[in-house]
């Protein structure tokens, strides 16, 4: 595809005298809309805006995304301008640049999503937030996944687990997916509503929820009968229900346990309203759920192509395996602080998978980054999956090699649960959630590790 740039002069189609005078004026037409007045002086990154109106868009979505990518930091550098779905940005794919978005800027890169997918999970949800209101919810939500709240969440989680496999005992084939994302989300409704949540207090929540993932990723098209409709409706539902569980804790003056727990006990000046706390509800569940699914089924993919990595995760879950049985107990927090075998699978895992492979920003104001213009309202993109695949930073990048976590990673170059003030405060639960599963994959239980492995 031809690229149309302003500079540098060289990218300019040559064909017809006419066209290039058309694509001219539009460009110009363009620039003066986004190229904020008085800083003519101040340079923009360089790359290519692509054609007018769709810019690079067409390209990102037919080529293989790492191709793009790459092509992109070979001819412009580690932070180059493009232009996709209908907005100019800067995608940035060096550790420290990303470092100054995410952690030393932060305040002047705020988070930015689709209007749709705000509706969906609702407006006053933590990730849509800067500042004091942020901050306030990202303590909450870190205090209550803290290793020393996960610790006790243990029994709970390995209860869901044997569940799990023992429901595939008499079934040939699972789609793993699937299953991961059973797994994944009723890990997420306990770390939510708290351990001891009754079956009936959640009736029904699984469906809704469901009609709202099927309709986060649709065309957001509210016409009646499209899953964005659906979806919309099960969210007011959703809504409702949650309400009526806030109203019951409140009026029985039970908490309860789980993020909600947390929600509902705050002091009187610090109260959320409710729908403060069902947009955060819903957030987290959203947060936590597909997320770890694909990462776990990544895994499991990975473990079974490199049956060598499989064998020494298998001899190091049979260890902990044949201590427990000896005391006749349950895995442990502490067991999954011992399984530094499958815990560098789950680091290359997510190195590999890099499932999130960057974010959106968008500048609060004009910045200047590196001696470039980021123009205010441009979205800003820091390139995990880039970053991740860089060979200065992890050699042969194309190899799935856990070895390579023997030693740390270079600060700022490993990032699969982001950086800064809006890092994942769920990393500690996805990666116990991963250790259980697989020590019960591979080590008690010997028809599913049939699913892995063919010997
Ligand atoms: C392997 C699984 C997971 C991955 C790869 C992952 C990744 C990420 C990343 C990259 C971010 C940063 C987003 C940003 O900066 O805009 C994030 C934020 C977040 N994650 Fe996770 N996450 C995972 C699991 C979880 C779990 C289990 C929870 C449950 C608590 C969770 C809750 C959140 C929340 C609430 C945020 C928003 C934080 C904020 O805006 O301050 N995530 N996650
Ligand atoms: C809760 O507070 C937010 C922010 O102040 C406000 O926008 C929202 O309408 C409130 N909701 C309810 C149900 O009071």
């Amino acid at each position: 595809m031809m690229s149309v740039v302003v500079p540098p002069p060289h990218f300019l189609p040559s064909p017809s005298l006419v066209f290039l005078f058309l694509v001219a004026l539009v460009c110009i037409f363009i620039w003066g809309r986004h190229r904020p007045a008085g800083n003519g002086h101040r340079r923009l990154p360089p790359g290519s805006m692509g054609w007018p109106y769709v810019g690079e868009t067409l390209s990102l979505y037919t080529q293989d995304p790492n191709t793009f990518f790459s092509t992109r930091q070979i001819r412009y550098g580690k932070i180059f301008k493009s232009h996709i779905l209908g907005c100019p940005c800067v995608m940035i794919s060096n550790p420290e640049i990303a470092k100054i978005i995410l952690v030393t800027q932060s305040h002047l890169f705020k988070p930015t999503y689709p209007i749709s997918k705000e509706m969906m999970i609702g407006p006053q949800a933590i990730f849509f937030h800067q500042g004091s209101y942020h901050s306030k919810l990202k303590k909450l939500i870190q205090s209550s996944f803290l290793p020393s709240t996960i610790k006790g969440m243990v029994y709970k989680i390995e209860d869901i687990v044997l569940d799990l496999l023992t429901s595939w005992k008499h079934t040939n084939t699972i789609n793993t997916l699937h299953e991961m994302k059973k797994y994944s989300y009723e890990v997420s409704i306990i770390s939510v509503f708290g351990k001891e949540i009754e079956v009936n207090e959640i009736e029904g929540l699984k469906h809704m929820y469901h009609c709202i993932e099927k309709g986060y990723n649709s065309m957001p098209l509210n016409l009646p009968g499209t899953p964005f409709n659906k979806a919309m409706k099960a969210r007011k539902l959703l809504n409702e229900k949650l309400k009526k569980m806030i109203e019951k804790r409140r009026e029985i003056g039970e908490y309860g346990g789980g993020l909600l727990g947390a929600f509902l006990g705050l002091n009187e000046k610090d109260q959320l309203n409710d729908s403060q706390i069902a947009d955060n509800i819903i957030g987290v569940i959203f947060a936590a759920h597909d997320t770890t699914a694909s990462v776990l089924t990544w895994l499991l993919k990975y473990l079974h192509d490199h049956p060598h990595l499989l064998y020494a995760v298998k001899i190091e879950q049979e260890e902990i395996r044949c201590e427990r049985l000896a005391k006749k107990r349950g895995i442990t927090w502490d067991d999954t602080r011992r399984m530094p075998v499958t815990t560098r699978v789950i680091q290359e895992t997510l190195r590999a998978a890099s499932i999130l492979s960057f974010l959106f920003r968008e500048a609060v104001e004009d910045v200047e980054v590196e001696g470039y213009l980021i123009p205010r309202g441009w979205k800003v993109l820091p390139l995990f999956r880039t970053i991740h695949y860089s060979s200065d930073f992890f050699p042969d990048p194309d190899k799935f090699d856990p070895s390579r976590f023997e030693i740390a990673p270079r600060a700022n170059t490993f990032m699969p649960f982001g950086n800064g003030v809006h890092s994942c405060p769920g990393s500690e639960l996805a990666k116990v959630e991963m250790l259980i599963l697989i020590h019960h994959l591979t080590a008690s239980f010997r028809q599913a590790y049939n699913i892995l492995s063919p010997f």
